[in-house]
């Protein structure tokens, strides 16, 4: 048996304790202290979940000049990311079950991390055949790759998610109240899809959700987290604790839904203190440089980020700003209920996926560090906490924090 020793966070705290890991890559017994064939000791750096990212846009099938699959998920293992779940905003996009197939055929030993893939029914009728997803995407705005759908379709797509236990993942934005206007700043876009879109469009989803199993995508406001269905779950995005309309960032910062004002950043912070916000998921939604090099208002929306989330939020809790338990609940063990993937926690029986950082070891966020295939990161110069080594199912995928195992990633099944 390999063991892994360190400060390890067990049962809602910080311990010195040896993890046996099984052949399996199973958490197999946890001890003040166990013997094995292979000792790993990490002193007393802290050895917490591999983080869940429950929203990331890797762009491959299709659109591999963004991402693609190796190296998006080589960049999610630096940040301490050992689950990601893949959006359907692909090429072609998983609308359709052959669609899932061939995603999944084309992704198959590829992943660096273990990986669930949602897809995209454009209606009830399509739910059935996309039964394999893991979980369920819908937007109710238009975005990147034109998946939106009207509120009739939606409620169809509630009714039969609910029949065949799925979860439905929202992407909440009413484009009714969308204003019209020039959008040349990061400011003219907050105004043009304004926070009532998000207020109004969880409205509608509260009216026709019924018993669906609802999480509600990168909420904006606290305004929106107060619209949020009674019962459903909700994230937010780095993008949106971190960063505001405020910031020189140009067409970097242009994303969907939009950056607010410092206000608001700040009203989010404070509901994720307090817990009212399940998840944080990066929406690493990479777009080229040329590609955002344009007039403000034909740029696309989207911005990296499925390495930066973690050592962002361990910064900010080593700063005395954030509990870490919020951390952990937040990156690993809600966004592991909410998908049901056996993750997100150390705990015996559960994978081995497990995330070594020295919280006194602070870096500047720099592009190249993250190996982003798009070459930049809209956190630039910001300070994060890396992960020194970072274990999936056991085994080491990164060491000295640098990429050091390619390919071991599997599909997770869906567990309804
Ligand atoms: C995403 C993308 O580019 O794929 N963009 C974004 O601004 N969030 C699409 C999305 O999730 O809305
Ligand atoms: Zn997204």
């Amino acid at each position: 048996m390999r063991i892994i020793k360190g400060r390890a966070w067990y049962r809602g705290r910080l311990d010195a304790l040896s993890l046996g890991i099984d052949d399996d890559g199973t958490i197999a017994s946890i001890r003040k202290t166990l013997r094995g064939d292979e000792e790993i000791d990490h002193g007393d750096a802290l050895i917490l979940p591999g983080a869940v990212d429950m929203h990331v846009h890797m762009r491959e099938p299709g659109l591999t000049h963004k991402d693609d699959f190796a190296s998006g998920t080589r960049s999610a293992a630096i940040g301490g990311v050992t689950t990601i779940a893949e959006m359907p905003n692909t090429l072609p996009p998983v609308t359709t079950a052959m669609a899932l197939d061939e995603k999944a055929a084309t992704l198959k030993h590829r992943g660096v991390v273990d990986y669930a893939l949602y897809a995209a029914p454009r209606s009830g009728d399509a739910v059935g055949p996309l039964r394999n997803a893991a979980a369920f995407k819908v937007y109710m705005a238009p975005s990147t790759g034109d998946l939106q759908i009207g509120p009739g379709e939606l409620e169809g797509v509630l009714r039969e998610a609910t029949a065949h236990r799925k979860l439905v993942v929202v992407h909440a934005e009413d484009p009714s109240k969308f204003r019209a206007g020039k959008v040349l700043s990061l400011v003219d876009h907050a105004a043009a899809r304004p926070k009532d879109a998000e207020t109004s469009a969880l409205a509608i989803l509260d009216r026709i959700r019924a018993n669906a199993k609802v999480h509600v995508a990168h909420v904006t406001s606290r305004e929106g987290l107060d619209a949020v269905p009674r019962g459903a779950t909700c994230e937010a995005s780095p993008l949106h604790l971190f960063l505001d309309m405020t910031r020189p960032l140009g067409a970097q910062g242009k994303v969907f839904p939009p950056l607010r004002s410092r206000e608001d950043r700040e009203a989010l912070w404070d509901a994720f203190r307090s817990g009212r916000i399940d998840a944080i998921a990066s929406d690493h939604a990479p777009h080229t440089l040329d590609e955002k090099s344009v007039p403000f208002d034909q740029a696309p929306g989207g911005a990296p980020g499925v390495a930066t989330s973690f050592p962002l939020l361990l910064r900010r809790s080593r700063a005395g700003d954030l509990e870490l338990s919020r951390v952990v609940a937040a990156t690993a063990l809600r966004p592991a209920e909410i998908l049901g993937v056996p993750k997100g926690a150390i705990e015996v029986g559960r994978d081995a996926d497990l995330i070594v950082v020295d919280p006194r070891r602070i870096e500047t966020i720099r592009a190249k560090r993250l190996r982003y295939k798009c070459g930049w990161t809209p956190f630039e110069g910001m300070e994060g906490c890396f992960p020194t080594d970072v274990y999936l199912r056991g085994e080491a995928i990164v060491e000295d924090g640098e990429p050091a195992a390619e390919g071991r990633g599997r599909l997770l099944r869906p567990s309804a």
